[in-house]
């Protein structure tokens, strides 16, 4: 129970530092008690408990093609369920089932994809979101691309332009696709929430989603899904991770390895607007080992130029 705490208050440190928020106001009781460790855990020898859980700290460089259409088709994929780390999930509410079914053509996904399109255009089931909001934003790429991107929500930059990733997150973001020789034609990229979450009352800047927000409209990216039928999903940030994941568990944790999910694969790694702002060169690299796994798993060609990225 106390590493589940102390993972969750980990988990919700590190969206805040994706944020580029550097410090954060504790009160002396919470303090303290944060400070008070459990009798029995301490006592416990061996006690998994964790003093060193690194913290990554501090623009990316991507140099840079490669067709996926030339991606083979849908391989088998290990099963299994997602661990539950504990019993804090703000996200549990998420875990529903994403059912892929037959294979669809491109035309199908097209035309679902279109039907779709259409209703989310039109949603209003956050009235706060949908009275501040300048556009929704859907989602752009390939229909038919076996990797789809998934971030948090979009911006200003998103929600003036109605397009996911425009804004300076997104040019990061397009560097990495286009080393990977890829580009945002090539791949899906879509995000947790569709609107831009609202900031009453400023004029500048961006907030993350509530529980709340994003369990509202994570069913409409369940349906991309389903329509999309990838194979590999790359979460970017901690909160597309516990939101996919219907977990919390610190991203410096968790990134760079697989997860099995509903007959996918979800790729954990850092969000590009935390690249923006601490990335070192050993976070880059991460960042790059992460997708020369995903490369790797859809059987990409890596030139030994790529392979050395970052190194
Ligand atoms: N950050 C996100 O997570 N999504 C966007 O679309 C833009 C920035």
């Amino acid at each position: 129970m106390f590493d589940e705490a102390i993972d969750e208050v980990l988990n919700y440190l590190e969206a805040q530092k994706e944020r580029g928020v550097k410090y954060v106001q504790v009160s002396p009781e919470t303090l303290k008690s944060l400070l008070a460790e459990p009798e029995t855990e301490r006592q416990k020898p061996g006690s998994a408990r964790s003093s060193s859980r690194a913290m990554p700290r501090k623009s990316f460089d991507f140099a840079p093609s490669f067709d996926v259409s030339s991606l083979s088709a849908r391989a088998p994929l290990p099963s299994g369920r997602i661990q539950k780390p504990g019993n804090i999930n703000l996200y549990s509410g998420m875990d529903i089932e994403i059912k892929l079914g037959a294979p669809l053509t491109r035309e199908e996904k097209l035309a679902k994809m279109e039907v779709l399109r259409e209703e989310v255009l039109k949603c209003g089931k956050c009235t706060h979101l949908a009275s501040s909001r300048r556009n929704v934003v859907f989602g752009t790429g390939d229909v038919d691309s076996p990797l789809l991107f998934i971030g948090e929500a979009p911006g200003a930059d998103e929600d003036i332009e109605g397009e996911p990733f425009v804004g300076r997150a997104g040019q990061l973001l397009m560097k990495i696709i286009a080393a990977m020789g890829l580009s945002r034609e090539k791949v899906f990229i879509a995000n947790i929430l569709k609107c831009r979450p609202d900031t009453p009352g400023q004029t500048s800047g961006n907030r993350p989603p509530t529980p709340q927000e994003m369990q509202i409209c994570y069913p409409w990216l369940v349906k991309q899904i389903e329509i999309i039928q990838p194979r590999v999903i790359v979460a970017l940030g901690a909160t597309a991770v516990n939101a996919l994941l219907a977990q919390t568990v610190p991203i410096s944790r968790i990134r760079g390895k697989f997860q099995p999910f509903h007959g996918m694969q979800v790729m954990p790694t850092f969000h590009p607007s935390y690249l923006l702002r601490y990335a070192n060169a050993t976070v880059k690299r991460q960042v790059w080992e992460d997708m020369l796994q995903v490369m790797e798993f859809l059987g990409m060609e890596i030139s030994e130029k790529q392979r050395g990225y970052f190194l």
